[in-house]
Formats: structure tokens, C-alpha cells, sequence
């Protein structure tokens, strides 16, 4: 018989049916006559009740019908006399797949610590919390491709190993096939690239935009997502070594329509959250955060604040709030005035635009004003920046100037600039960090726990 998941049964009214479920044992109770195994399997957060009347069971295997052992269940659908479930399995029979010994097995209790957790990640999965957030995960994921099909995009894949710098903070792991115990060195005594796999340095991508950039002049309108890799050792609750990033990159799109596109398409995933994923939702709400629901639907409804970088150093400076970083402009800012800004001033969202340029990437279109760029950054609540993006700048000459004024060298990135000098056009996109949405989305405080097996400095175990 072909085995039905939790959540189709606990949706089926079918009374009476002959069913075959799996799944692991979350507990048994009960008494000298009958069991109850609280049944899951991925599903749902919700467990199936599976009713084993003991007279009919041999005493040893339902010994190792024990938490966290696997096992398959034949039985009949019937309604539940209990509360909380409307159907529950009377088993007829009862296969164990995979013991598990109650000495060892360390989810043996509820309520351990998301610390804890961290340290058995590849166990954790079979716990409820991260049942919702590995479920959210993958919604959101769908989501991020659902909308942007919908609106025409185009996926690119763009290469993970690239030789390229894309923000300039050098913060890349290195990819190479080097003998690290012998390296080859050139007559000045540098390290001889030529040698290498690809024949020069390569490193792990920090972001799929010069490339999206390439796609969008030809596509119109893409989108990257995949993983991206930072070696920047800073050890917070809000960065990853490796994390996913969502980057669509528009052709013929000024800084605005950047913005608008940017904030739909956040209150488009979040509104997705809310009407496929409410099980989850409310499973994370009653247990870590009571405020979580309220804030989703708070930032689906309201409009996100627009101003500039010099509107918000203006309104720190005149906060009267003590600040550990001092406010002055030119600052790069710290998570804390970001936080005051979304948190404290405008109790919502905030887009801000029109960075200074010492403090951003080469790429950024130049205002006027030649001190600032078209740069747009969007702070969340509890987040901080969950959003950086900008206009492009499109001039092949103002491109070159900025490259030549950064240190970097044009004949690293000369296919970069080519696209400004065959057929250039005004664009724009940005960059999602997927981890950030959905710290936001789970109401989760720290980036480890919303993806499956975190790299942070120190830790790549699993
Ligand atoms: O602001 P960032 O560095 O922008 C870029 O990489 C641009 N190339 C994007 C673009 O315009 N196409 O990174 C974008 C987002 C941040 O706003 C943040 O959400 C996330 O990526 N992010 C991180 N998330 C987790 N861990 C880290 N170490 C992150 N660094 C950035
Ligand atoms: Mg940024």
C-alpha cells in the first residue's frame, strides 16, 4: 500500500480507509492497554495520533517504538474522541524502519535551547521549530521564483567561482588547485597563477551582479539566486559565510522603479508567508515571538519610508540619542542607526537613497552633486539592511574614471565595461540576502538557525 503523508491524512475524512503512514515517533504515551504515538513526517508541523491497542502488539517491538526511532504504521482513518486532532490511525500493524536508543538520542525531550540545536544540526531538522523553518524556507524559495516567472523575468545562473571582485571589499575565499605545501612562484617571487586550475586567481563569488548586469543588457529583466560567499570574520547574528542572495538586475529601470519593484516584491513573499505557511507561522508566533504575525501584516500594509542617506544622518544627529559609533557624515552606517532609524523614528521600513560614493561599490551611478551615488539600501525591523542595491552607472567614461579612482585595474573587469560600450542603457537592481528575509519571515533572532547547516568563522561542520 502506498504510504499517505501526515498532512493528507490529517486533512482526510475518508473514516474507515485502510492507510499506510511513516514517519518518526515524536512521543508515546499511554497507559498498560493502548499507546499513542504522535506520528510526523515532514509534512506539517502537526503530528498524526496513532492509536495502538497493545493486546495485538508484540511487548518488544513496541519497546522500540520509542522519540526519534522511524517507523511505518498500518491502520484505519478514524475520527479523534480526542482534542486537537480530528482524525487520528488505529494501527493494525507496525514496521520499524530505525531504532532509537532513548540512552543516546539526544532530542529526547522538548524544549532544548536553538543553541543547543546548532550543535546537532543534523538532527534539528526533526524538531518542530526547525520543521517550520525548513518548510518557510522552501516557500519562500518557490515564492522568489514564482514572482519573478510571473513578471517575465529571466533566471541566470551566474558562475559561482569568478575572478572577479564584485564589491571590492576583498572579503573572497580563495579557489584554487595549488600545491599549498609547494607553491609556484614567478622570477619576482609572487605567486605564479599561471599555474592554477583556471590559470589565474580565482575566489568564490561575493555576488552574481556584474554577471546579472550582462544578462539584464541582452534579457531585459533577470534574476540570480544562488549562494554567495563572504570571508568576513564577523561573527553577528546577522552574517554568514555562505548565505543565498536573490539579485535581479533590469534594464531601462531608473532608481525609483528599483524601489517600487524592490518593496512589492518584499510584501509579495511576505504575503506569500501568510497565506500558504500559517501553520508555521503561528507554531513560531506562540513560541518565540508573539509579535511576529502583527509585524508581517504591519509591513504588507504600510507604505516603506523614502528618504535619503543626508535625511537620515540628519534626523541621528538630531535625535538627542546616544549613539556608541558617532554620527557625522560620510559615516558608513552601523546596524544601530539603522535599527534607531526603522525602529525608533519611522516605525516601519525604510528605503534609503543617495549614499555618499567613498562608502560604496564602483559600480553605482554618479549624482550630480559628484559626492553621493544612486545607491538604495532597505532597513527592516529586528533586520537592519535586508536590501542594497542602486542604479547602475551606465557611462563607459564616468565607469572608467571611478575604476581608475579605486585602485582597481579595467583590464580585470574589461568585459564589464564593455557592456558600456556596446549598447549601454540606463538600469537598475538590487540584492536580497535570503537569510535576512527569513529571519524577518520566522521572526527567528539569529541568522544560524534559518539555514540548515550555517558556515560562520570557526564552524563548517555538517
Ligand atoms: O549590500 P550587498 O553587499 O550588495 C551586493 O552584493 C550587491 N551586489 C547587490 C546588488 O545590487 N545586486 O549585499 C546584499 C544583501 C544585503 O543587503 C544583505 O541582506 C545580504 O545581502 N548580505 C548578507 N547576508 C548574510 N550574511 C552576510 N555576510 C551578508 N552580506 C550581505
Ligand atoms: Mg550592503
Amino acid at each position: 500500500m502506498k504510504r499517505i503523508k501526515v498532512k493528507d491524512l490529517l486533512a482526510s475524512r475518508e473514516y474507515g480507509k485502510e492507510v499506510v503512514a511513516k514517519g518518526w515517533v515524536r512521543t508515546k504515551r499511554g497507559n498498560k492497554n493502548v499507546a499513542f504515538i504522535a506520528l510526523n513526517d515532514g509534512s506539517t508541523i502537526h503530528n498524526i495520533q496513532v492509536v495502538a491497542d497493545l493486546a495485538n502488539f508484540d511487548e518488544e517491538l513496541m519497546k522500540k517504538v520509542s522519540t526519534g526511532a522511524c517507523i511505518g504504521v498500518k491502520g484505519t482513518i478514524v475520527e479523534s474522541p480526542g482534542q486537537g486532532q480530528a482524525v487520528e490511525i488505529h494501527a493494525r500493524g507496525i514496521e520499524i524502519y530505525g531504532e532509537a536508543d532513548p540512552e543516546t538520542y539526544p532530542l529526547q525531550k522538548k524544549g532544548h535551547s536553538l543553541e543547543f540545536l546548532r550543535e546537532i544540526a543534523h538532527l534539528r531538522p526533526r524538531t518542530n521549530t526547525f520543521g517550520a523553518i525548513l518548510r518557510l524556507r522552501h516557500a519562500m524559495a518557490y515564492a522568489v521564483h514564482k514572482y519573478f516567472n510571473d513578471k517575465g523575468f529571466v533566471y541566470l545562473h551566474t558562475p559561482i567561482i569568478t575572478g572577479s571582485d564584485c564589491e571590492g571589499a576583498g572579503e573572497m575565499f580563495r579557489v584554487t588547485t595549488l600545491d599549498l605545501q609547494n607553491v609556484p612562484k614567478t622570477d619576482t617571487g609572487a605567486i605564479n597563477f599561471e599555474e592554477d586550475f583556471f590559470g589565474k586567481e580565482t575566489n568564490l563569488t561575493v555576488s552574481g551582479q556584474l554577471e546579472g548586469e550582462l544578462g539584464a543588457m541582452a534579457m531585459g529583466e533577470i534574476y540570480t539566486f544562488g549562494p554567495t560567499f563572504r570571508a568576513e570574520n564577523s561573527n553577528t547574528a546577522r552574517h554568514l559565510a555562505e548565505f543565498w542572495m536573490i539579485e535581479p538586475e533590469m534594464a531601462f529601470y531608473e532608481i525609483e522603479d528599483n524601489m517600487d519593484l524592490a518593496e512589492d516584491f518584499l510584501k509579495y513573499l511576505i504575503r506569500y508567508a501568510l497565506e500558504h505557511n500559517m501553520d508555521d507561522l503561528e507554531f513560531l508566533n506562540n513560541m518565540y515571538d508573539k509579535e511576529l504575525l502583527n509585524r508581517l501584516r504591519f509591513v504588507t500594509e504600510s507604505a516603506f519610508e523614502r528618504l535619503t542617506y543626508t535625511e537620515a544622518i540628519d534626523i541621528l544627529l538630531s535625535s538627542g540619542h546616544k549613539f556608541e559609533f558617532k554620527v557625522e557624515w560620510g559615516i558608513d552606517l552601523q546596524s544601530e542607526h539603522e535599527r534607531y532609524l526603522v525602529e525608533k523614528h519611522f516605525k516601519k521600513p525604510v528605503i534609503l537613497t543617495n549614499y555618499p560614493k567613498d562608502i560604496k561599490a564602483f559600480y553605482m551611478k554618479q549624482n550630480e552633486d559628484s559626492k553621493t551615488v544612486r545607491a538604495m539600501d532597505i532597513l527592516f525591523p529586528g533586520i537592519g539592511e535586508i536590501v542594497g542595491g542602486s542604479q547602475r552607472e551606465e557611462s563607459y567614461e564616468k565607469l572608467c574614471t571611478r575604476v581608475n579612482e579605486m585602485g582597481m585595474h579595467q583590464q580585470d573587469v574589461w568585459w564589464y565595461l564593455d557592456t558600456r560600450r556596446f549598447g549601454t542603457a540606463p538600469h537598475s537592481g538590487f540584492g536580497l540576502g535570503f537569510e535576512r528575509l527569513m529571519l524577518f519571515v520566522t521572526g527567528m533572532s539569529n541568522i544560524r538557525d534559518v539555514i540548515p547547516f550555517p558556515r560562520t568563522p570557526q564552524n563548517a561542520e555538517f
